[in-house]
């Protein structure tokens, strides 16, 4: 690993490397190497930050009026849901999958229609500062190798996931895997085509996509888990997200989602269980045992789950959770609004909702969280959950980030110096910021997207 000085930036940002504490960085310069690592944090009035200012090849030098961010790491999204996004959301879960998502989905043999849809989602995901996303494509490997292209042109990191699905009652026959050996054999095939075609395999990675588990059969689940073993790939799903989901599965097998799991070897290190809302505290504790972990997707379950995921419970238990947008299930794009989302359930969670039920019995006390624990949630607890070596500006992670501008002309987003301090503008960047307050992302130590090209 080069220590050569490829890119510093100087400026002053905020991580949250851990759940409830903000590190405000004060004029600061961050360099990175030629392989997009961190290689020193130094505030820029000494003797390192004028050698590495020197020695740099490219300066980024953010405005006063700019702080620097973690880049944001969407651990759910379905990119053939794109064209969805904002639409269909009148229908249960179990009837949305047949109405409108399968439909929409099985479009994508047409590897045309899905380059169109890429091309426009990659770069509108990135100028929202969406450095990572965790995809669910289609069952079709032509276009699933075509999303990783796309990133990999682009310069997203990303997990892409052919899906996989073959039960006769949980699919349509229209759209589904003919066979689990079919499935499994074209699985196998797409975490080859993706680790080939994605530009960088560190960068864009395959993942195992079981969709989940009312739509496929047990020998499709026993199949994937074995290939998830093989090829040490790490897995995606739905589990426990709603009161039939979670049911269907108590019903078929008579023991919760993370069992069944589980029992077919998909519960591993870094698998991201879309939703979880349903689980139960022995499941938590089963999740933690395996290092698995949860990608919360509160919008969208606000929708589908009818339930709030106890965020607040599922981080004082040890389990691993990352932030998701689970795109079109949730109608916005990026991870800033879902931090919002993510606060305003907790507090629904905790008052409760019935008015007619007294103060005392409304709710699920000690169940909120705020803006920080959210945004660690979005960075650097979903590094923690896929395993991936970014999400906050700590030496020796890859340099993945956003900058946003609080004076931007025309935007709602503003510093008032008579009354923000640093944690102030903080809570207003991740409530308020729009796309277009970002100025520059960053991937890898790369600029990918931002306002103006420098
Ligand atoms: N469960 C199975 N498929 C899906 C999907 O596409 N979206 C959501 N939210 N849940 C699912
Ligand atoms: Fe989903």
């Amino acid at each position: 690993m080069s220590d050569d000085v490829d890119l510093a930036v100087v400026g002053t940002g905020y991580h949250t490397p851990r759940v409830d504490r903000l590190d405000v960085l004060s004029d600061q310069v961050i360099a990175v190497n030629t392989a997009g690592v961190i290689v020193d944090v130094v505030p820029d009035n000494g003797r390192r930050a004028r050698e590495i200012l020197a020695t740099a090849r490219h300066v980024a030098r953010l405005a006063g009026s700019e702080r620097l961010l973690p880049g944001l790491i969407d651990t759910h999204i379905h990119a053939p849901q794109w064209p969805q996004l904002g639409t269909g959301l009148d229908l249960p879960l179990e009837e949305w999958l047949f109405a409108y998502t399968f439909p929409l989905e099985a479009r994508y043999a047409d590897e045309a229609f899905a380059d169109r849809v890429w091309r426009h989602m990659v770069p509108a995901l990135l100028a929202h500062g969406t450095t990572t996303a965790v995809y669910f494509s289609s069952i079709h490997e032509s276009s699933t190798r075509r999303l990783a292209e796309v990133c990999g042109e682009l310069g997203q990191r990303a997990f892409v996931g052919r899906v996989a699905m073959d039960h006769p009652q949980g699919t349509p026959e229209w759209y589904r895997d003919v066979t689990a050996t079919t499935g499994i054999d074209a699985s196998a095939r797409s975490i080859d085509d993706v680790l080939r075609f994605g530009a960088d395999p560190t960068r864009v990675r395959p993942i195992v996509t079981p969709r989940f588990v009312p739509a496929c059969t047990d020998e499709l689940l026993r199949g994937l888990g074995d290939l998830a073993a093989s090829t040490g790939q790490i897995v995606q799903t739905h589990c426990s997200e709603s009161d039939w989901a979670h049911g269907y599965v108590l019903e078929r097998f008579g023991r919760t989602d993370s069992e069944v799991l589980e029992g077919f070897g998909l519960l591993r290190e870094s698998t991201v269980l879309a939703h979880a809302d349903h689980l139960t505290d022995d499941d938590m504790d089963r999740v933690r045992a395996r290092a698995a972990g949860v990608a919360h997707c509160p919008l969208s379950n606000s929708y589908f789950a009818n339930a709030v995921f106890p965020l607040r419970r599922a981080l004082d238990r040890g389990v691993r959770v990352g932030l998701g947008s689970d795109v079109a299930g949730g109608p916005t794009v990026g991870l800033l609004p879902q931090c919002s989302h993510a606060v305003t359930v907790s507090r629904m969670l905790e008052d409760g909702v019935d008015p007619r039920r007294a103060a005392g019995e409304r709710g699920v006390p000690e169940s909120r969280i705020d803006t920080v624990t959210a945004f660690h949630v979005a960075t650097a607890g979903g590094a923690e959950l896929l395993g991936i070596p970014v999400g906050s500006f700590e030496v020796g992670r890859k340099f993945d980030a956003f900058s946003v501008d609080l004076e931007t002309p025309g935007s709602v987003l503003r510093q008032w110096d008579e009354v923000d301090d640093e944690a102030r503008l903080f809570e207003k960047i991740v409530r308020v910021a729009a796309s277009s307050d970002i100025t520059n992302v960053w991937v890898d130590g790369r600029r990918v997207a931002g306002r103006e090209v420098r």
